[in-house]
């Protein structure tokens, strides 16, 4: 598809960098060139020549968002800008692709529709569901829900990686229970709803606008377990110990409410013909180039 017709909004984040190798002529900028949260930027920013917007910008850290001023940027961030970049996208007729998270549901219930009704346990879940709302209202959106997300920048394998470089045996939650995301899953399901989209007539496209679950395919594990399989791949002799969540956070106040279960109903997406990838087949590949680095 002729990526000159998109803008990548948060472009330095894990998936936005994603997005740009996938679509290297793409518009793209991140909060020093577009602050979203700026209703007056935002509608005054060149939108010429562009139908869609990626939108991988958020407030994504989730016990920041529980202090008096994370609680203000989470929404800032997740909630209102939200709704400027759906504001802008109505007016100019252009699609909005915007990320979501399990974090919307208390994590009661495995695995997710995309339908369940939100029962967000965090201010930063709840920022996440009101950034939903608002995108849903627009004609053409679509909103890829995800889940525990991997790519360039920090997350869990890098920091398990490094204790295991240090040779630490870690305690680690078992408790909390779902998949991997890697951000080359996310994109191919962008590249996959977007290139179904626009290359078929509206009423013949396979996939269309609303909302679908994006997270890697196979077995839903804990934390400890993919602790596990990322020492095994890399050749680390380490102990992992279980613990709980509600251990592992003891005596740690401001710590966000996690969901116990993340895992996510791919069957909609999988539906549209899109080929999931089984997370230890993506992490396998993950660590091999995070070791030859
Ligand atoms: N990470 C996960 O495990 C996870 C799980 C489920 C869903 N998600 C969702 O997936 C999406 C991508 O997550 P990610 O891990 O790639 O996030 P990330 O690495 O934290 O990247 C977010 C990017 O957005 C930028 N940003 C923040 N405020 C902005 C603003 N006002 N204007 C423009 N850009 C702004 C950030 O810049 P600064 O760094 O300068 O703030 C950062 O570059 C998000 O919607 C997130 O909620 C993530």
């Amino acid at each position: 598809m002729d990526s000159s017709k998109i803008f990548i909004v948060g472009a330095k984040g894990q998936l936005g960098l994603a997005l740009q190798a996938q679509y290297p002529d793409a518009k793209n900028a991140d909060i020093d060139e577009l602050d979203i949260t700026d209703q007056n930027s935002v509608e005054n920013f060149d939108w010429s020549g562009l139908e869609i917007i990626l939108n991988a910008a958020a407030y994504t850290n989730v016990d920041g968002a529980e202090t008096p001023e994370g609680r203000v940027a989470a929404w800032r961030v997740n909630a209102d800008a939200v709704a400027n970049l759906g504001a802008v996208a109505a007016q100019k007729d252009m699609t909005l692709v915007h990320i979501s998270t399990d974090y919307v549901f208390d994590g009661t219930q495995s695995p997710h529709p995309e339908n369940e009704p939100f029962s967000p346990l965090s201010v930063y879940g709840a920022s996440k569901a009101a950034g939903d709302i608002a995108v849903s209202l627009l004609p053409k959106f679509y909103i890829l829900r995800t889940s525990w997300v991997i790519g360039e920048g920090k997350n869990f394998v890098r920091t398990m990686l490094e204790l295991g470089k240090k040779g630490i045996n870690p305690t680690v939650v078992a408790d909390q229970i779902g998949r991997l995301t890697f951000t080359s899953e996310l994109v191919n399901a962008i590249d996959h709803l977007l290139t179904t989209t626009y290359n078929l007539p509206p009423t013949g496209a396979l996939a269309p606008y609303g909302t679908y679950n994006v997270s890697n395919d196979g077995d839903s594990v804990s934390w400890a377990e993919i602790t596990r399989a990322i020492f095994k791949q890399a050749g680390y002799g380490l102990t992992v110990t279980d613990t709980t969540t509600d251990e592992y956070y003891a005596g740690k106040p401001g710590i966000a409410p996690r969901p116990l279960q993340s895992t996510l109903d791919l069957s909609k997406l999988q539906g549209t013909g899109f080929a999931s990838r089984d997370w230890r087949d993506d992490l396998s590949d993950y660590i091999k180039k995070e070791l030859s680095l």
